[in-house]
């Protein structure tokens, strides 16, 4: 048995930590059966002094161990590795050595001052991305030299003519009224005694450029830099250069960079060397200095944006009558193209970008709404000329290119493909390619979507961290990747923004000025995203951490409802929501189900969580308060919504299934629900009519109740709505609508018409814990214990599931042959499962391992 894979906080060695006391985990790695920790010894070390050795700890808890040696200081770095001993209690070698480093712990650790440009833009004019440098000499030999860097904006930082890292929009997008983010980078490297200069270009980004369909400007006028170089020379003496009024600032090529219009960039304007050492800076203007906004200044705490993927166009471009060409990526993705091209000086090379294309073959743009999302490129008259833009990103699988002067090169075009390096760690493929192009349409939308925060879409004018989407599409992300620590950050962002009352926006970080509630299936997102990580990361202390700001959200639901009806049409008219897109409803854009009936059902699911929050905190008083609670609010659900044969009013898919799903009918109710959500299909001919809230429930809600027949039969169903109606029209991710384009209508109201939002996309939970049946255990989560349940059906004759979950590799693989059902199993070291094959009831316990299960299979055996 080895001990490997050593994270701290869901990193690999993170540098600039600002967490007092980190959680350490690790795996064991092994080949053996039942292989289990039974004790493990973490070994610390400062230097060349061991500040924490906890001795041999009887233990099999190898994740989330929080470290409890002396309190470290701001940049202190510290190096640790971990022995464990197995079942026979056999002690492992030590692990490699990993190491953290902290980062500014308090505020006073900042030194420089916040500085910037003294040219701002409007609220509808942008302004040329400022140029920020600062020469210095270094006169002695160096040992190590950090990077401390923040900006309300974005930031690119180049020392001496060299980036200092691959990360991309950093620093990111936190919410920017109470708080920014800061990154520590290790630059020893780029620095060499004698000259040398730091060099940041700042972007608008989400601070002061276009967010969503509003003006700029929407946190602040211009971007902001505060950072500091920390030197610490080979005779141990120290020296910092800070972020002051000595800088210099001036513009360049970059004359507007805004992530919904695009960027303009004329290379005429270029400053050849102007972060290099021996530029003249004398025409240079002195940079303004502004005042301490007051913030929080927070290290990072999730993975930052980078250039993930490059894709070259699927085939030759396509003319367009005014002498343009539209390539094909053949995938729609979140990113920009890298251009290369030559042509006389001063020519500019428009690009523009969309998701799909008219029947005549031009670009479909409309759905953009106000973003402009359009790259303007004006050459310097080079041989050749490469181009990709910075603080910009679009949403697209087409991209037009205007403005060529001759004919296109070889190799014009290249996509790149940009998101939030969240660590990939699911698959799932099975016999049915076209469920295969959904699952690869989920993971696509994931990607495309996971930029900085959870968006809603990444094309048009919106890309918010809306909470309702992130909140019904969680769970299956969480196959996908390893998100913790991405939604780590924006949990924080979330409670940042959370009002006194105990509301949370609509958005987050919130980008209306007069928001309020969100209302029922988005703000519960507050409740939903903890507790989706605690289940599947066993990740307790985000609970802890946030556990009085859950509480708030609860009580205000509590304190607003009526009589335990939330979004009472006479207390709260406006409702939320309801079940967005839905396709039961006379609203344009809402589902029929009643606000109200909505609200209550997800008053109670919250109730019945925080419940369980505080139970898992050991917080029994206050588990009794919120179970009492939740128990009231079904009482009063059926009160309201509920007859005594079991019809629900509004009458509505979403209905049963939120009833359903969350428990809130009495057993006795509960099959007479279920045939009629069953009639409702059938009469709809096997289709669906559910919108955002009720679509991610609906398979777990016919295969919980004994129809996994009919949960088949919506998976496979082609016909709009459904999940495949888009793949088999060719679509790369999900679409924001069931019909975001039909044969017979062509393209839905270009108002509200993404071919790239996630929400539908949530059913990637059902493939992963339903067909593959890789399940957690709430008793004991982060999948110490696995539920393996496969439930085959439909025409499926094999499905095969991977999920790298922190204690290792899970698998479930299973195929059906000449009537047999084979089942290949792995649990992880360290973990447990307990096995349920298809039409049985009766389960088996296993230890960690692979495993190989067979059983007779005849149709009998696959449900109705
Ligand atoms: C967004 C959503 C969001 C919704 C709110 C839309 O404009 O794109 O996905 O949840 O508004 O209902």
């Amino acid at each position: 048995m080895e001990t490997t894979n050593l994270r701290c906080e869901y990193f690999k060695n993170p540098l600039g930590l600002d967490v007092p006391l980190p959680r350490l985990s690790w795996q064991l790695q092994s080949t053996g059966q039942g292989t289990k920790q039974t004790a493990y010894q973490i070994v610390i070390n400062s230097g060349s002094d061991v500040i924490w050795d906890t001795g041999k700890v009887k233990s099999s808890q190898s994740v989330h161990i929080v470290y409890n040696g002396p309190a470290l200081a701001s940049g202190q770095r510290v190096s640790w590795k971990v022995r464990t001993w197995d079942q026979n209690g056999k002690p492992s070698l030590y692990s490699a050595p990993a190491w953290w480093e902290m980062g500014l712990l308090n505020r006073k650790d900042w030194k420089g001052q916040w500085i910037g440009s003294t040219v701002a833009g409007g609220p509808y004019t942008m302004a040329p991305c400022p140029f920020l440098r600062k020469p210095f000499i270094l006169d002695k030999p160096l040992a190590a030299a950090r990077l401390y860097i923040t900006a309300l904006g974005l930031y690119e930082a180049f020392i001496n003519g060299n980036l200092v890292t691959k990360d991309i929009f950093t620093p990111g997008w936190p919410e920017f009224r109470n708080r920014t983010i800061y990154q520590v980078y290790d630059v020893t490297e780029l620095l060499q005694t004698g000259k040398n200069t730091l060099g940041i270009v700042l972007g608008d980004g989400w601070y002061c450029g276009h967010v969503g369909w509003e003006a700029r400007q929407f946190f602040g006028d211009r971007p902001e830099l505060l950072a500091q170089l920390k030197l610490v020379y080979a005779d141990r003496s120290e020296y910092i250069i800070v972020t002051d009024s000595t800088w210099k600032t001036a513009t360049g090529p970059l004359l507007e960079s805004d992530i919904m219009m695009g960027e303009s960039y004329d290379a005429r304007r270029d400053i050849p060397g102007w972060n290099l050492p021996d530029f003249d800076d004398s025409s240079w203007y002195c940079v303004a200095t502004f005042p301490d906004p007051g913030i929080a200044i927070v290290a990072q705490q999730g993975p930052l944006v980078r250039r993930i993927q490059e894709l070259k166009p699927i085939a030759e471009p396509t003319r367009t009558i005014d002498s343009g060409y539209i390539y094909d990526l053949g995938q729609n993705i979140t990113g920009r193209v890298r251009l290369k091209v030559s042509g006389p000086k001063g020519t500019t090379i428009r690009l523009r970008f969309s998701e799909m294309l008219k029947p005549d073959g031009t670009i479909y743009s409309e759905n953009l709404r106000l973003a402009r999302a359009t790259d303007y490129y004006t050459l310097k008259g080079d041989s050749e000329e490469v181009y990709e833009p910075r603080f910009t990103f679009h949403g697209f699988r087409y991209v037009e290119v205007g403005g060529l002067t001759g004919d296109p090169g070889p190799d014009m075009v290249t996509g790149i493909v940009i998101h939030s390096a969240t660590p990939p760690t699911g698959t799932f493929e099975c016999s049915d390619p076209l469920i295969n192009q959904l699952q690869h349409n989920i993971l696509w939308s994931q990607k495309d979507n996971f930029l900085e925060i959870p968006t809603d879409c990444p094309q048009r004018d919106e890309r918010l961290g809306w909470t309702g989407d992130a909140q019904v599409f969680i769970r299956t992300a969480a196959f996908n990747m390893n998100i913790a620590g991405f939604f780590t950050k924006w949990l924080d962002d979330m409670v940042a923004s959370q009002s006194r009352e105990g509301w949370i926006p609509k958005t987050v970080p919130n980008t209306e000025l007069n928001n309020k509630d969100a209302g029922p299936a988005w703000a519960d997102a507050l409740i939903i995203c903890p507790w989706t990580l605690y289940l599947c990361y066993g990740d307790t202390h985000l609970l802890e951490k946030h556990y009085a700001a859950l509480k708030r959200f609860v009580d205000y639901l509590s304190r607003t409802s009526q009589r335990e009806i939330r979004c009472h049409p006479t207390v709260d008219p406006w409702g939320g929501f309801g079940d967005w897109l839905a396709l039961d409803g006379s609203g344009k854009t809402e589902g029929g189900t009643s606000k109200d009936l909505i609200g209550t059902a997800f008053f109670a699911y919250s109730a019945r969580l925080m419940a369980n929050i505080a139970q898992v905190l050991g917080k029994d008083n206050d588990a009794e308060y919120y179970v009492k609670m939740s128990e009231r609010v079904h009482e009063a659900f059926n009160r309201r919504f509920v007859t005594q044969e079991g019809l629900i009013v509004s009458q509505t898919q979403t209905a049963y299934v939120l009833a359903l799903h969350f428990d809130l009918l009495p057993e006795e109710l509960r099959p007479a629900a279920v045939d009629t959500l069953v009639n409702d299909i059938e009469q709809r001919g096997w289709h669906l009519s559910t919108g955002f809230v009720g679509s991610p429930y609906l398979l777990h809600v016919l295969s919980r109740f004994g129809r996994l027949d009919v949960a088949y039969k919506l998976l496979f169903q082609k016909t709009w709505p459904s999940w495949l109606y888009a793949v088999t029209q060719g679509a790369t991710t999900i679409w924001e609508r069931w019909d975001g384009w039909t044969h017979d209508r062509g393209f839905q109201d270009p108002g509200m018409n993404s071919f790239n939002h996630y929400a539908y996309g949530a059913i990637g939970d059902w493939l992963y814990t339903v067909v593959a049946g890789i399940n957690v255990d709430p008793a004991r989560p982060g999948y110490k214990h696995i539920i393996f349940h496969a439930q085959p059906g439909g025409s499926l004759t094999s499905a095969k599931a991977t999920l790298n979950s922190i204690y290792g590799l899970i698998v479930s693989d299973w195929r059906i042959v000449d009537d047999q059902f084979a089942w290949d199993i792995v649990v992880p070291p360290n973990a447990t499962a307990t096995i349920l094959l298809p039409g049985t009831i009766t389960s088996q316990e296993v230890e960690a391992g692979r495993h190989h299960f067979t059983k007779d299979w005849h149709k009998s055996v696959n449900g109705r």
